[in-house]
């Protein structure tokens, strides 16, 4: 299957690269002629599949993850004339694009939910209306208890229906009905019609939480509130096997899914090929090992536990979505490398360039396809931003404002936000040292990192120890390798600071094939323990360090020996 040997690179388009010929000329907001304008560099990389984050008409409520009109292009993007020119483009250099697929809701501006306003109307049903109820002083409340996944409310009182409607997400993003056979009739053409525009896949928003069973009150939780309700419900599933069955299975793609708070029971089902519903998906335990609150408050790092996590996923599941970044992260060498905080021992950011390669090691030598983001190839990290009023991010926003309403002091929720916001991944890739990094001639959209005249593209490119030279050497090497890619992974051992594993596996002439892997995520050097030493024994192929081996692991060193 050949998304199984394939590498993915995200396009988070409005902080990609910005051009001169859309309607809006260097508006400071990346473009679709902007992505073309890169595809070379796409290309040069070795990865072999782009996705794309919405592209579609939206007024921007959750930078796009709020579809206005799924059939359509977002003027500020360009025109459909533009997407379809990427996608021949793409194709051109053996490229292939998979869609960004947000179904659980759309906009409030899409013309399904202005038409579902009216009681009377056939759309009235494509969405969850429902009247609420009436407290003992007579005062209207919405119908149940759930929180949102933006720490807000769920649902929103419509004056013109005299009814609430449930949204998830933002107010603006109401959320859709699937026990109604007609949505679902909708989707699948939104699904065809992309496919035959020549998409090669979907990665599926939220896709584990769309099917509401019932509108019960939620157990209390601390977190998203009601989930119980929605979360991997039976009906979820049999929505995902119809779109499998009747469209999906008809053409030469695959799915993604963005499974939120997925267990691994619920990943099985999801990922079973019998079953036939997704082809992989992104879970989220490995990049909460140092969280508390789903992502939101910062804990001490262990590799021991992230080790831990990593195997039950690797086990667990025939095979995995790899990620480290994306849209809605932290810059990697931010946090689990040696940016993570501004108190490290040495120059600052004297680990910057060899954690950010150690931490490509680890996610190129994991069994399943690897998804890199927009500037994680070239380590390029958090933003720099000084205060809350700079952040763009919906959900930060909203996070904010139930901090403040819960007495959390100015400097700590800012401390949160710095860690958790969205924005740290947002911001424009680093191209060049020109102004705004060569991402637009015009203002950005998000503030451009002030690092950007030492982290950018153009200065890694001609350079033989660079994170970016480091990447594409990686991900030539996986294309070689099989065992890289399909081998099993097998845990050996992992404290507080380093975690060793090995990919094994049986190559057709019989013979055993063997790495072994050994990563530092600390400011100390490590010696490997003696009982480990003897399966170092073999071919060093690379090391984030490019230092010969000795026993011991330097400051965040990451190696790959090829056992004999
Ligand atoms: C997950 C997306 O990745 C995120 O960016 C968005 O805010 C929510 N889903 C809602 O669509």
């Amino acid at each position: 299957m050949w998304w199984k040997n394939n590498i993915v690179y995200q396009i988070y388009p409005r902080s990609f690269q910005d051009s001169a010929e859309t309607e809006f000329p260097n508006d400071g907001f990346g473009d679709i002629p902007g992505i073309i304008s890169r595809l070379d560099e796409i290309k040069e990389l070795g990865t072999g599949v782009i996705w794309l984050s919405p592209v579609y008409k939206s007024p921007d409520a959750d930078n796009g993850y709020d579809i206005s009109d799924y059939l359509d292009i977002n003027p500020k993007f360009g025109t459909m004339a533009d997407m379809e020119k990427l996608f021949a483009e793409a194709k051109r250099r053996d490229l292939k694009i998979i869609m960004d697929l947000v179904i659980n809701h759309t906009s409030d501006e899409h013309e399904w939910f202005k038409k579902s306003r009216d009681p009377k109307s056939p759309y009235r049903d494509y969405y969850i209306w429902c009247p609420g109820k009436i407290d003992k002083r007579g005062r209207r409340q919405p119908p149940n208890n759930w929180t949102g996944f933006f720490a807000g409310e769920t649902w929103e009182y419509d004056e013109q229906s005299g009814e609430y409607y449930l949204h998830l997400f933002d107010k603006k993003q109401p959320d859709l009905n699937y026990k109604n056979p007609s949505v679902i009739e909708e989707v699948k053409n939104i699904l065809r019609f992309w496919l035959d525009k020549g998409a090669s896949g979907f990665r599926c928003d939220v896709i584990n939480i769309i099917y509401k069973t019932s509108l019960e009150d939620g157990k209390k939780s601390l977190t998203v509130q009601g989930m119980e309700h929605y979360k991997s419900q039976e009906g979820n599933h049999a929505v995902l096997q119809e779109l499998r069955r009747i469209v999906l299975d008809k053409y030469d793609c695959f799915t993604v899914g963005e499974t939120v708070f997925v267990e691994l029971e619920d990943a099985k089902l999801l990922c079973d090929e019998s079953r036939k519903e997704l082809n992989m998906l992104f879970f989220f335990d490995h990049l909460e090992v140092d969280r508390r609150v789903a992502r939101f408050i910062p804990k001490k790092f262990r590799a021991r536990k992230l080790l831990e996590v990593m195997t039950k996923w690797q086990k667990g599941l025939d095979w995995c979505a790899l990620y480290l970044e994306n849209h809605d992260q932290t810059r990697i060498v931010s946090h689990f490398g040696a940016e993570r905080n501004n108190k490290f021992p040495g120059k600052p950011g004297q680990y910057w360039q060899r954690s950010a390669k150690m931490l490509a090691l680890f996610e190129l030598t994991l069994r399943g396809t690897p998804f890199i983001f927009q500037g994680q190839e070239i380590g390029m990290t958090n933003f720099d931003f000084t205060g809350i009023e700079e952040v763009n991010d919906v959900e930060s926003r909203g996070l904010n404002k139930l901090m403040k309403k819960f007495g959390i002091p100015k400097a700590l929720r800012w401390k949160w936000i710095k860690a958790s916001s969205r924005d740290n991944n947002r911001t424009p890739v680093q191209w060049d040292d020109s102004e705004n990094a060569g991402f637009t001639k015009g203002k950005p959209w998000l503030g451009v990192n002030s690092n950007y005249k030492k982290i950018n593209y153009a200065s890694q490119k001609n350079d033989p120890n660079s994170v970016l030279n480091f990447y594409k050497k990686l991900i030539a090497l996986r294309k070689e390798n099989r065992c890289l890619v399909h081998g099993d992974f097998i845990p050996i051992h992992a404290d507080n600071r380093i975690m060793i594993y090995q990919r094994k596996c049986v190559t057709s002439s019989a013979e055993a094939e063997e790495y072994t892997i050994a990563l530092n995520f600390s400011y100390r050097k490590i010696r490997i323990p003696k009982k480990f030493i003897s399966l170092f024994s073999g071919t060093l192929i690379t090391s984030a360090s490019g230092e010969q081996w000795d026993g011991s692991l330097l400051p965040w060193d990451g190696i790959l020996i090829k056992n004999n």
